[in-house]
């Protein structure tokens, strides 16, 4: 049987931090009133250039490097997101050419929040089938370019960020021990993001703003804080674990009442529960990820320790992944003088693109030229 192991780890967040106070600029809020319904101090902007795929493709470099492993040799990449730079191609279309993962397979997974552990649970399945070694689980967010920078309600909430971690598969038991989903489709309404399909027709009201995210928060915060303990739970209960055997427990880093509300129904003291909400925001699927790198650099996980991380979100959409931490695993890792060429793959990567691109160019005028000639004849 094989197992999924977190093998590397990545996160990239914009240097651009966004304050209550700056925000109480732009609209009629304040740091107390942030700080106190939510948790929240500041939050990471995107700046010009950055996008879904620049971070993503940051925190999947970072990944590979912390597990020593070769792009080139990456079988799997799954973005999670809802804030891509196109609704096609995929942002893991666009990671996989510029990180050079010339031997993967790629698409994009959009759970909302929950993104992030719809990905790890496929990507952990699809290892567990044994068909692919190795995958990479991305969660990126440029949220603030679909936010209504007038709507006090949702604008405080969100911040931007990507995190990524490498799985490997190995007979060693532990790692990815369980995943369970659940979505409930009634609850849509509750938030939504701009609309793509012309002939859209919205059910959800006439004051629906069809070009930003809207959330019903008050709806949101009962469903999560309803949601969270119940799915932590059930997924430490598929691992075969009752939540005082849990070390960590890594929630969607929304709201710190609603975190403080899980933990309590869980009966887990604070101490257990990894929290980072005030320095990011919300950054939807990139929160667990982003918790976890952070959770590791800190660290708070000793091999053998068990991890919940559960999340919630739009769709309506929740996700719980159990955890058992091993960072020395019996999977052969390239040795270190490897790192300067994954490197010089990295720096190399856009020229072969331009290269293959090219090349598709110079295909379609001969086969144009082709055809002009065989139509004259
Ligand atoms: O990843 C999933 C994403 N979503 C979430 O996790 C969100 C879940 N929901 C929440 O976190 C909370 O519902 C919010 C933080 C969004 C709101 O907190 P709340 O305690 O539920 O506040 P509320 O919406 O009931 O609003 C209370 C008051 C209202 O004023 P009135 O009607 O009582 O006079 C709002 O207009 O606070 C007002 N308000 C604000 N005041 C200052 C709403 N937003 C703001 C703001 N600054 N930014």
């Amino acid at each position: 049987m094989q197992y999924a192991h977190i093998s590397g780890w990545g996160k990239y967040v914009p240097a651009r931090r966004m304050t209550n106070d700056d925000l109480a600029q732009l609209v009629e809020t304040s740091d107390d009133w942030i700080q106190t319904r939510t948790g929240i101090v500041e939050r990471r902007i995107v700046d010009e250039g950055e996008t879904a795929i620049t971070m993503a493709v940051k925190a999947a470099r970072e990944a590979l490097q912390v597990a020593h492993f070769s792009p080139r040799h990456v079988d799997l990449i799954i973005v999670a997101t809802f804030s891509p730079d196109r609704v096609m191609p995929s942002t893991a279309c666009m990671v996989q050419d510029a990180i050079g993962a010339d031997g993967a397979a790629a698409f994009d997974v959009n759970a909302a929040c929950s993104g992030f552990v719809y990905g790890l649970g496929i990507a952990r399945s699809m290892l567990m089938t044994g068909e692919y070694s190795n995958a990479l689980v991305i969660g990126t967010e440029a949220v603030s370019h679909m936010l209504n920078w007038e709507d006090r309600s949702t604008c405080v909430l969100f911040g931007d960020g990507a995190g990524a971690v490498f799985l490997q598969s190995s007979e060693h038991p532990g790692g990815i021990l369980a995943v369970t989903l659940g979505a409930d489709g009634s609850g849509g309404q509750f938030l939504t993001g701009p609309t793509v399909g012309n002939n859209y027709v919205p059910q959800i009201g006439a004051d629906l703003d069809l070009n930003h995210l809207q959330m019903n928060g008050p709806a949101v915060f009962r469903f999560a804080s309803r949601i969270l303990g119940k799915a932590a739970k059930e997924s430490a209960k598929a691992a075969g674990l009752e939540m005082e055997d849990i070390e960590l427990f890594i929630p969607h880093q929304a709201n710190l009442r609603i975190i403080k509300s899980a933990a309590k129904h869980l009966n887990l003291p604070m101490e257990k529960v990894f929290v980072n909400l005030q320095k990011y925001g919300n950054t939807s699927s990139a929160s667990i990820p982003l918790a976890l790198c952070e959770a590791i650099e800190e660290g708070r996980l000793e091999p053998g320790d068990h991890v919940v991380m559960v999340a919630f979100g739009a769709g309506l959409t929740w996700g719980a992944a159990t955890i058992q931490w091993a960072r020395a695993l019996p999977i052969p890792q390239e040795p270190h003088w490897h790192t300067p060429t994954h490197w010089a793959w990295y720096r190399l990567s856009p020229w072969r693109s331009l290269v293959w691109r090219a090349t598709l160019r110079l295909d379609a005028w001969v086969d144009r030229i082709y055809r002009l000639i065989r139509h004259r004849r």
